[in-house]
């Protein structure tokens, strides 16, 4: 486990940036937390740093679970919130998503975890009282750990 603190909205945006640069076809990135923690918000940046055009921009998908860009990598937005299982996110083969070329970025994902790659990178996000974010990272068996560690001595250079 890895604790990120992002002191500001930029520090978020630039984490999601680095994200979207490092990302490679078949990662899996799972988001869970507060509400208005920043799931979202965070993923806007992952697009923009996959090179998804910004008027192609990633919207809240709670409106519609299931969001597809194009940048460098096919992104796959996908918000469960409003599904009660692994069995519901199934029974819409959202799951097969996981596999395919692409980076898979799942909010509320919690509700699902055994059906996520082992290899996925899982960020549980909360609100500070200074309005902060603190991130846990559970960087899984893959290569996160490694990309985690070259975010924070690298940071300001995605600010
Ligand atoms: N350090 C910060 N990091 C991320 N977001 C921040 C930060 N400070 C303030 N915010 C604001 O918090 C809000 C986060 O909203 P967002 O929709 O991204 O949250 P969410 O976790 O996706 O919520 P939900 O649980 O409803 O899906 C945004 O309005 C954003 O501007
Ligand atoms: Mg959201």
């Amino acid at each position: 486990m890895k604790t990120i603190l992002l002191k500001t909205l930029a520090d978020t945006l630039a984490f999601g940036r680095f994200l979207g640069q490092v990302a490679q076809s078949g990662d899996v990135i799972c988001l869970d937390g507060d509400l208005g923690a920043g799931k979202t918000t965070l993923t806007q940046a992952i697009a923009q740093g996959l090179e998804v055009p910004a008027n192609d921009y990633v919207t809240s998908p709670s409106f519609a679970i299931f969001h597809e860009y194009q940048g460098r990598l096919p992104l796959y937005h996908m918000d469960f919130y409003r599904l009660a299982d692994a069995a519901d996110v199934q029974d819409l083969g959202l799951d097969e998503y996981f596999f395919l070329a692409g980076l898979t970025v799942l909010e509320w994902c919690e509700r699902a975890e055994d059906l996520v790659p082992a290899t996925r990178l899982k960020i549980n996000m909360t609100i500070e009282l200074d309005e902060s974010r603190r991130l846990i990272c559970d960087p899984g068996v893959g290569v996160w750990q490694e990309r985690l560690e070259i975010f924070e001595v690298s940071m300001q250079k995605y600010l």
